[in-house]
């Protein structure tokens, strides 16, 4: 006998009806930090027309994301993360294609993402898909009012 076809997953731009999922999907994934609203990153993302927000749906379950931005400059990616029990089945690759596609579309010249320093796993994913280390330190300051 034939084995169980793996269920298809289907990619598309965010809905608003996924905002519970999604947010839960963040959170079992370890993206979310108490300094980062993840509700007012959707909103900023879904405003600005140089952002997209994408999921990975499969069954009717929201099982990955990836959210990207041009800056004018380079290209970012963000909040990439794809639910434990779907890894490894290639999904996490195919949002960041999605990704690269949307950059080129827009003559973004570099992709680039932020790995935490803890997210060690995460480095191994990244350079299959040739991904190489930046040299580069990030530097940052707060300008809202209240810093974390
Ligand atoms: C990183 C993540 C999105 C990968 O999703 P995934 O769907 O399992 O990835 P894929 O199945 O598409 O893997 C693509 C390739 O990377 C490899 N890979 C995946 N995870 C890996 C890991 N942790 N270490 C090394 N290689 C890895 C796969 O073996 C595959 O290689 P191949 O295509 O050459 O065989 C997922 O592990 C995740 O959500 N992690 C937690 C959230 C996170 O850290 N997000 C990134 C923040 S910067």
């Amino acid at each position: 006998m034939n084995p169980s076809p793996e269920p298809r997953v289907e990619f598309r731009a965010y809905l608003p009806s996924d905002h519970e999922s999604l947010v839960q999907l963040w959170h079992d994934c370890d993206l979310l930090r108490p300094w980062n609203d993840p509700g007012d990153d959707i909103r900023q993302c879904l405003e600005n027309p140089s952002s997209q927000l994408r999921v990975a749906v499969c069954r009717q379950v929201l099982c990955g994301s990836v959210m990207m931005g041009c800056d004018g400059h380079r290209g970012w990616v963000y909040y990439l993360a794809v639910d434990s029990r779907y890894r490894h089945r290639g999904i996490g690759r195919a949002l960041m294609e999605q990704a690269e596609v949307w950059m080129r579309a827009r003559d973004v010249p570099k992709i680039q993402a932020l790995i935490r320093h803890d997210n060690l796993a995460v480095r191994g994913f990244y350079g299959r898909l040739n991904y190489r280390d930046g040299d580069v330190q990030l530097v940052q300051k707060w300008l809202a009012e209240e810093t974390p």
